[in-house]
């Protein structure tokens, strides 16, 4: 598997940076929602799902925290560190989230709008499930 990392174009000047993110343009998707994790414990680990449809960008705005990724044949470990660094998280991904520093963000923008059933929550059923679609993005 190899992570399909984004980075974002800074404007910075000697106010600081800002960093902004258009639909069709830096995002190659319609953003139709954008959610944010954060105060999460020490010691958490989230996620534990994948999804059939939805496509993600996962950007840790501040703070850090890892990403771990499984296609289900192969696995990847990342940390995300910066405010302008991001990986993009395909369908048929199952991802778990932990490590998060105290003052982590981890800002998701997300191709759908929310949808359980959208979810594989179960490992065994996701592996069945990229066996039977043969893994389609
Ligand atoms: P959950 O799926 O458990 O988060 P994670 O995948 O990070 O472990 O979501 C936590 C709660 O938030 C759960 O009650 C569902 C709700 N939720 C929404 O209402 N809308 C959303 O877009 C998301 C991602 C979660």
């Amino acid at each position: 598997m190899v992570v399909d990392w984004f980075y974002a174009q800074q404007h910075g000047d000697d106010r600081g940076q800002l960093v902004a993110l258009e639909a069709q343009k830096e995002i190659p998707f319609e953003i139709k929602r954008v959610y944010y994790i954060y105060d999460t414990l020490t010691g958490v680990r989230r996620g534990f799902h994948a999804h059939k449809q939805l496509k993600q960008l996962l950007i840790c705005v501040s703070g850090s925290c890892k990403i771990l990724l499984d296609d289900g044949t192969d696995k990847e470990i990342v940390t995300l560190n910066k405010p302008y660094e991001g990986i993009f998280v395909q369908s048929n991904m199952w991802r778990e989230m932990y490590d998060f520093s105290p003052d982590a963000v981890l800002l998701v923008l997300a191709s759908e709008m929310y949808d359980e059933s959208d979810y594989i929550r179960d490992y065994d059923q996701f592996l069945e499930y990229v066996k039977s679609s043969g893994g389609d993005k």
